[in-house]
């Protein structure tokens, strides 16, 4: 067995190989002309210093870097890991706007080609899934998950976990995932990153941690912790986290590994006084592997030595480290990842191109199409192409973008191209730029709009102004652009704004004045096609928002399942209401929002029982026909809520969800389980149980349209 034969190494180990197995060093340097004056690392290696490296990627480099360990006394392979969020070679449209498609399949298929470009170069481990949940867009990373939901990030790590590493490890089309960042990083105050986390544990357990749990279950290899504090204790030295939830209550086999320098910046933190502390802290509280502080490299032998660190305790770690390697089947052939034929193969898989379209034409999402202005009609002739992000190709792939081939992207302006052909002619102009305040562009903008039949302008963020250390204070479209949409929207053309981001933007102005608007996110390589195949009709969108679309900043963090208040919301009343004397309450766009060319009608929903007790379950079924002249496929979602509880609930609570594809005219039962799963929350006890009484199940499109409503009650 594994345990066996990770025993069978251990007790070869010297005290210092095993600490070796523990530090992980970055790459990037030592392969290629920096490699002489990386002698050392690559020394440490030799001397079997070094569990694993990140960001050597490529099979001839990741050869001969595995060589060097191959010269170490005991051979012990090295683990080679890099962030592989959205692709590696072929991108996929960022995690958020793939979460934007809630198709657990797509979403699924996207992390396996991920893993399988990233093992054919010879890289055993990816950084990823990021299974944060974040409300709060001015956080640049909110870009890299699931959105704000706990339900919807529940099943999304699970996809993107089984995705990546296939049902068991081991396979040569899969790498090991990471859930991270242990935990609540997305709740960084003020959403600025690396910030401090000050959290309940009631909201701690409820909304964060259950992602962490599902990617428990799901066999996540590895953890990551976070880079932030959690009440005060920087989450690499949490025994909370750790030791208490992670390895005591959920049984996790798989080890943790902290991320870059972490363990060190708890000097900077304030928490210890010196790196040995820091050590100390972060491998008594369940932290496996050192990424990037040499913390444990300096520090753990003299921690054992003064008998502050029992070697059972670094013998944990280590075989935990060494159960993964031999899973992936490293002991029996170091050099099974490295295959300059798969990795020629599967970076230039036509397959993996055909995917990343799919993936990216449902994700996005159509927020405004008033007088059915989309798709494109007939008689449109001249289309003026405004913008910035018109033609832009890095953008496209959005960041952490693995190893991309910014050529390899189709840009809006040629996808409309290809798509439309010598029928419409296309003027383009960029008429801003995203980084300065220069106006000089508009009136050729301007010009360009006046000439046609119908403006398309392509807004937004630059790639790298969401993603890690990318908070932003202001999340509206940045340098000129509203002035530039005001000045085309004056001529009185009809104007469809694609906007493109990382996050949710703020534009109160183009949702009020554009006649269409489009949300695309960052859709990778075939960004411009996915685009033009929803512009021109066809593919009708189907995406609907993971997250929800804030008016203003001032309004941070609002989500779509808020709470009642003593002082309820009234829009008609000056004072004394939980509200703004500025703005609504409600968001620009609600979570669970997104149009379509077609309409769907909800109806007849009928429950199997209204009442049930704890052991038993209901059927809420109901029928949803497309209305419209187009196929198309809908997001049904399934919310509950529990009017009177010991702890506060929510309005709603997303607790299902189905993506159902229906033909013209055409109609489906659907049906939902409801069982104590579904009525469940964590008690004032943080237990997790249902309380009897009644309930309200509530079934529509989007969260802030449930058409269907019944009561039940739990005995
Ligand atoms: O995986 C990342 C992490 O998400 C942020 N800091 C660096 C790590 C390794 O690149």
């Amino acid at each position: 067995s594994v345990n066996q034969r990770v025993d069978s190494v251990m007790r070869l180990m010297t005290l210092d190989e095993k600490i070796g197995q523990l530090n992980q060093y970055s790459g990037r340097e030592v392969t290629g002309p920096l490699v002489k004056q990386n002698a050392n690392m690559l020394n440490d290696i030799k001397l079997g210093r070094v569990g694993s490296m990140l960001n050597v990627q490529g099979v001839k480099n990741t050869r001969q870097v595995q060589e060097v360990a191959m010269q170490s006394r005991l051979k012990i392979p090295l683990l080679f890991g890099m962030d592989v969020i959205h692709g590696y070679k072929t991108i996929f449209p960022v995690p958020l706007a793939e979460s934007a498609t809630w198709d657990m399949d797509l979403i699924g298929l996207s992390a396996h080609i991920a893993a399988k470009e990233a093992a054919a170069v010879g890289l055993h481990w990816t950084f990823a899934p990021m299974v944060d949940i974040a409300r709060d867009p001015r956080w640049g990373r909110i870009m890299e998950g699931a959105g704000e939901d706990t339900y919807l990030g529940n099943e999304i790590a699970k996809a993107r976990i089984i995705g990546f590493q296939g049902k068991k490890l081991g396979g040569l089309d899969a790498v090991m995932a990471c859930a991270k960042h242990f935990a609540a990083y997305g709740a960084v105050s003020s959403g600025r990153d690396y910030n401090d986390v000050e959290m309940s544990d009631h909201q701690l357990w409820e909304t964060y941690l259950p992602p962490f749990k599902a990617a428990v279950d799901a066999g996540a290899a590895t953890f990551m912790s976070s880079f932030n504090t959690l009440n005060g204790v920087p989450a690499a030295a949490s025994d909370y986290l750790q030791r208490d939830i992670l390895k005591g209550k959920w049984n996790y086999s798989g080890f943790v590994v902290s991320d870059w320098g972490s363990i060190d910046q708890m000097i900077k933190w304030g928490y210890v006084a010196d790196k040995k502390e820091a050590a100390l802290k972060a491998i008594l509280s369940g932290c496996d592997m050192d990424m990037m502080s040499y913390s444990y490299l300096e520090h753990l032998k003299d921690l054992v030595s003064s008998k502050k660190v029992s070697v059972k305790i670094i013998d944990d770690a280590v075989k935990r480290i060494l159960a993964k390697k031999f899973e992936l089947g490293l002991f029996d052939d170091p050099y099974r990842f490295c295959s300059e034929e798969r990795e020629k193969a599967e970076l230039n898989n036509p397959e993996h191109v055909n995917a990343t379209l799919k993936v990216a034409q449902k994700s996005i999402v159509l927020l405004k199409n008033q007088d059915a202005v989309l798709p494109i009609k007939q008689s449109v002739k001249t289309i003026a192409l405004i913008g910035p992000l018109g033609d832009s190709k890095r953008d496209m792939q959005g960041a952490w973008a693995g190893a991309n081939d910014a050529d390899r992207v189709v840009t809006l302006l040629k996808g409309l191209q290809q798509k439309l052909g010598n029928n419409v002619r296309i003027n383009f102009v960029k008429g801003a730029s995203i980084k300065t305040n220069d106006t000089t562009g508009i009136a050729e903008a301007v010009k360009i709009a006046k000439d046609a039949d119908l403006v398309i302008m392509a807004l937004g963020e630059a790639y790298d102004m969401s993603g890690e250390s990318r908070s932003r204070a202001d999340i509206g479209l940045p340098g000129k652009q509203n002035e530039l949409f005001n000045a085309v929207q004056a001529t009185g053309k009809p104007v469809v704004a694609v906007l493109m981001a990382g996050r949710p933007l703020t534009f109160n102005q183009i949702a009020d004045k554009a006649k269409a608007v489009v949300y695309a996110w960052f859709l990778g390589d075939q960004a411009g096609n996915a685009i033009a195949d929803v512009l021109t009709g066809k593919m009708n969108p189907s995406g609907k928002l993971p997250v929800t679309f804030p008016r203003s900043v001032g309004q941070i963090p609002l989500t779509y399942n808020d709470y009642k208040t003593g002082h309820p919301y009234n829009a008609n009343v000056f004072q004394y209401q939980t509200g703004y004397i500025d703005v609504p309450n409600s968001p620009l766009y609600a979570f669970g929002y997104g149009l379509s060319y077609t309409t769907y009608k909800y109806a007849d929903l009928k429950l199997s029982n209204t009442t049930m007790d704890k052991k038993g379950v209901i059927t809420a079924s109901f029928n949803l026909t497309n209305t419209g002249t187009t196929a198309g496929e809908e997001v049904v979602q399934l919310y509950v809520h529990d009017p009177v509880a010991s702890v506060v609930q929510p309005t709603k609570k997303l607790k299902g969800f189905q993506k159902v594809a229906l033909s013209p005219g055409e109609s489906k039962t659907i049906s939902f389980t409801i069982s104590n799963e579904t009525l469940a929350f964590y008690n004032q006890q943080l237990k997790w149980d249902s309380e009897p009484g009644k309930f309200k199940i509530m079934i529509g499109g989007s969260s802030d349209k449930l058409e269907l409503q019944a009561d039940m009650e739990l005995k």
